[in-house]
């Protein structure tokens, strides 16, 4: 598959701006991410728990955007980008089927003020541009109410849950499937 080119420009909206992550990001990334909301609905599986684990994410994220499967960005203020609010990806890049999903958190500190919901309109607006992506995916855990109020506010539709969906922190979990189509957008 092809490599997943970073925006160029960033992807922004004035508010927020989603921009490549640097090594420099490592302690802020890893001291967002150690609250007690994302530790619960993170799977460690998944995303880096530790400051080590942090920078060899940083370098798996790498390998995983040249083979077109995956792009990490960090959510940061657009008049502070060395500043981190959070974490997003367009993950599970499907060109066969022209499919996608997004994921996202935010530190304790940029929650409440939109953050998410507005990363979430600049990729999904990207994924249908850019990458030609006819279904973008949000899944979420079913007691997960502040990112199902992200996925309502973007126009995703609740198609349902999987059940025993995941291996999840010893145990297994269901989730909840949200869609988006680019004719969803338009409305
Ligand atoms: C999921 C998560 C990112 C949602 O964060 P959030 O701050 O609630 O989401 P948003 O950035 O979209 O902000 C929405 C909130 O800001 C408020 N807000 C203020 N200005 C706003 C604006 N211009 N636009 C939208 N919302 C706005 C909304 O009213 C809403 O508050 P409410 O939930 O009390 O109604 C956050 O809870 C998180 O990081 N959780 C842990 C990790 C996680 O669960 N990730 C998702 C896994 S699926």
């Amino acid at each position: 598959m092809a490599e997943l080119r970073y925006p160029d420009p960033p992807l922004t909206d004035g508010t927020v701006l989603l921009r490549p992550w640097h090594p420099a990001d490592a302690r802020q990334r890893f001291e967002a991410f150690s609250d007690e909301l994302c530790q619960r609905f993170s799977s460690p599986r998944l995303e880096p728990t530790t400051e080590p684990e942090v920078a060899a994410a940083f370098a798996r994220n790498e390998q995983e955007r040249l083979a077109g499967t995956a792009l990490n960005l960090a959510i940061v203020p657009a008049d502070d980008p060395e500043r981190i609010w959070g974490a997003a990806s367009v993950y599970d890049v499907d060109p066969v089927h022209a499919r996608a999903a997004v994921g996202y958190w935010l530190a304790p500190w940029a929650r409440g003020r939109g953050a998410a919901t507005r990363t979430v309109r600049l990729l999904a607006s990207w994924t249908f541009g850019t990458l030609a992506v006819q279904r973008l995916e949000l899944t979420c855990a079913p007691d997960n109410a502040a990112s199902i109020r992200v996925a309502e506010r973007c126009g995703f539709t609740r198609e349902g849950v999987l059940r025993s969906h995941l291996r999840f922190k010893e145990t297994r979990r269901d989730t909840v499937m949200f869609s988006l189509l680019p004719s969803d957008s338009a409305r």
